[in-house]
């Protein structure tokens, strides 16, 4: 893995390019600045793992370039499923912040891929002061726990 330096042209694709979601709504300017001193870009090699079931969450993440997989294990012998792909504007590793337990599943780079980082501490300070954000961060792994279920079903 690899800091890249985060021009300002980054930032501003980063408010943009969350899909779908008003990240930077309804945020004071203090909070704004506050985020984007802990945003940090960073370059990975393909088949490298960014998050790994299990294991503890301190980030949140949002996919700038590449192509991203998620799988999972049920059990600790069993083969891994794949249960989503991603790619420049999904938002990732949300679920263990959100609901402060283990990471569910395990994303890794199918081609080498850049991607912001955002720590759990500024995640919770732009959930706290940005309602619609918390609201559609909240329905999106939602969704996703949704159909971790439903495959385990
Ligand atoms: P987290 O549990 O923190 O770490 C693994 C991440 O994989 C998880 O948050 C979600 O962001 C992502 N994830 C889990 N299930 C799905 C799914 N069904 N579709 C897309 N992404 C998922």
């Amino acid at each position: 893995m690899k800091l890249l330096p985060l021009l300002p042209v980054d930032t501003v694709q980063f408010s943009q390019s969350v899909r779908g979601l008003h990240f930077f709504g309804a945020m004071d300017m203090v909070l704004l600045e506050r985020v984007l001193e802990g945003l940090e870009l960073r370059q990975y090699a393909g088949g490298d793992r960014i998050c790994v079931q299990g294991e503890e969450g301190d980030f949140f993440f949002v996919v700038r370039t590449g192509k991203l997989t998620v799988t999972t294990r049920r059990g600790g012998l069993s083969l891994a499923r794949r249960v989503a792909t991603l790619g420049p504007g999904d938002c990732f590793g949300e679920m263990a912040l959100l609901h402060r337990a283990p990471r569910n599943a395990t994303v890794s780079c199918a081609t080498s891929s850049t991607v912001f980082v955002l720590p759990a501490a500024h995640f919770q300070g732009v959930l706290q002061r940005n309602p619609e954000f918390a609201k559609e961060i909240r329905d999106l792994a939602a969704a996703r726990q949704a159909e971790l279920d439903r495959r385990d079903g």
